[in-house]
């Protein structure tokens, strides 16, 4: 079985074991790419490559060789777009992860091994390993708070669960988007489908725990860093009930082994590690430290996790028709894009789990739903797209939305 924990594959395709190019094999290749933001390509204009985007000293070329035609690859610049407060790409999602600011919210709208999009695998054979690299650097950059919704089918989520599993992701649920009956209406064969006819999509939903360092050296997850922080003090287990103010809760549900277990309240936690440098051991101290110099606040603790806004009535199955009418982004009389995802699911998972200027990533743009969700829920956003059709037609969706225009394909 091929390695799921890094990815096979380089952030832009190359293998990584290609020998560096000799100045005489460099290429001279230019791209345009209008949307380019200026002081990139100022910057790159100063650059002399090498097709592994090394920067080669000049002074390498040995004046005894007869003159040769020196051609110099330039870096392509990445074409984008900045709308409001976010900004799409068109590029291979893996090779912009690193340039973007660390995110709040991933929504990954990618494969599902159907063969819907041009250069989507037709089967979900391949599909963990295809998921592998990308999951590897949403987990780097990922934050405590980070919430990853995760759409697909049903097996290609299946698929792709142990790849996210073994990155970090905890699982919390999973939801159907049932698009009702009317999805199919018409259009199945009786005689050749043999199977009920599919009107969902699954969006599956994963969170991370984080993991906090000891005083004694130990980097652990944070249900073990309370109580590795608490042994170190020397006093009892059942003291955490009095400092936090309460009978038992604390030993019950901060601090047990079990599957029961609670992120204690930053207020709590702010309690606990209060006492325990009050009466713990002097010399163990600072305790419930997470810089090793002062004990966890309140404010700092309430970052440790996702961040979550209830809304009531909202369960984990999503009645919404599939997209059609004024918002479905068309082609003449052919959709634009196949898998163009509802505003109003997009709105209401960026909503649950962030805050105005919080970030978003949408890694597999599209026509960029989730961009224009977060535009107007007033999130930053990073988009990738690595189809250049796509990305124009997400680029005009995203500035008509900003202006607040009726464009033709949208009519
Ligand atoms: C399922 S569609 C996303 C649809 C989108 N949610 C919407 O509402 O319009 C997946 C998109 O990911 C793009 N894509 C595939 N691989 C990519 C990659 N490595 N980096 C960036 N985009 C990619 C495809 O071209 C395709 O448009």
């Amino acid at each position: 079985m091929n390695d799921l924990s890094l990815g096979n594959g380089h952030p832009n395709g190359h293998t990584g074991t290609k020998p560096r190019a000799t100045f005489r094999e460099l290429l001279l290749e230019g791209e345009d790419a209008p949307d380019a933001a200026p002081q990139v390509l100022e910057e790159q204009a100063l650059e002399i490559v090498d097709p592994a985007h090394q920067v080669l000293d000049v002074q390498e070329s040995n004046e005894s060789l007869p003159p040769v035609e020196v051609r110099v690859r330039m870096p392509a610049a990445v074409p984008t777009t900045q709308v409001g407060s976010v900004q799409v790409e068109c590029a291979d999602a893996l090779s912009r992860y690193d340039s973007w600011l660390r995110p709040t919210v991933i929504v990954s709208d990618g494969p599902y091994g159907l063969g819907l999009f041009p250069g989507e695998m037709p089967t979900v054979a391949g599909l963990a390993e295809w998921y592998a690299p990308h999951v590897a650097a949403w987990s780097r950059l990922a934050q405590p708070q980070t919430t990853l919704w995760f759409w697909c089918n049903e097996i290609g989520w299946a698929t792709v669960h142990p790849v996210l599993a073994l990155h970090g992701w905890q699982y919390r649920s999973l939801h159907v988007w049932d698009k009702g009956v009317a999805h199919v209406a018409g259009n199945v064969n009786s005689k050749t489908i043999r199977r009920f006819p599919v009107v969902t999509e699954v969006c599956a939903q994963y969170v991370r725990e984080a993991e906090l360092p000891t005083g004694d050296g130990q980097v652990l997850p944070i249900r073990h860093w309370l109580r590795a922080e608490w042994s170190r003090t020397g006093l009892p287990f059942n003291k955490t009930n009095e400092a936090c103010g309460v009978k038992d809760a604390a030993t019950r549900k901060y601090f047990t082994q079990d599957h029961l277990w609670y992120f204690p309240p930053p207020e709590m936690v702010e309690r606990l590690a209060d006492y325990a440098n009050l009466h713990g051991r002097a010399e163990g101290r600072p305790y419930f430290s997470l810089d090793g110099h002062t004990s966890v606040r309140a404010e700092q603790w309430a970052k440790m996790r996702s961040k979550w806004n209830h809304e009531h009535g909202i369960t984990n199955v999503w009645a919404e028709p599939a997209v059609r009418g004024g918002e479905r982004l068309k082609n003449g009389a052919q959709a634009a894009h196949a898998n163009q995802k509802p505003l109003r699911l997009m709105e209401m998972i960026v909503k649950a789990c962030s805050d105005p200027e919080d970030v978003v990533w949408e890694p597999f743009g599209g026509l960029c739903s989730v961009m224009v969700a977060a535009l107007k829920c007033q999130r930053r956003g990073f988009a990738a797209e690595i189809n250049p059709d796509f990305y124009t037609l997400a680029k005009e969706r995203l500035r008509a939305e900003n202006s607040h225009q009726r464009l033709p394909f949208m009519l």
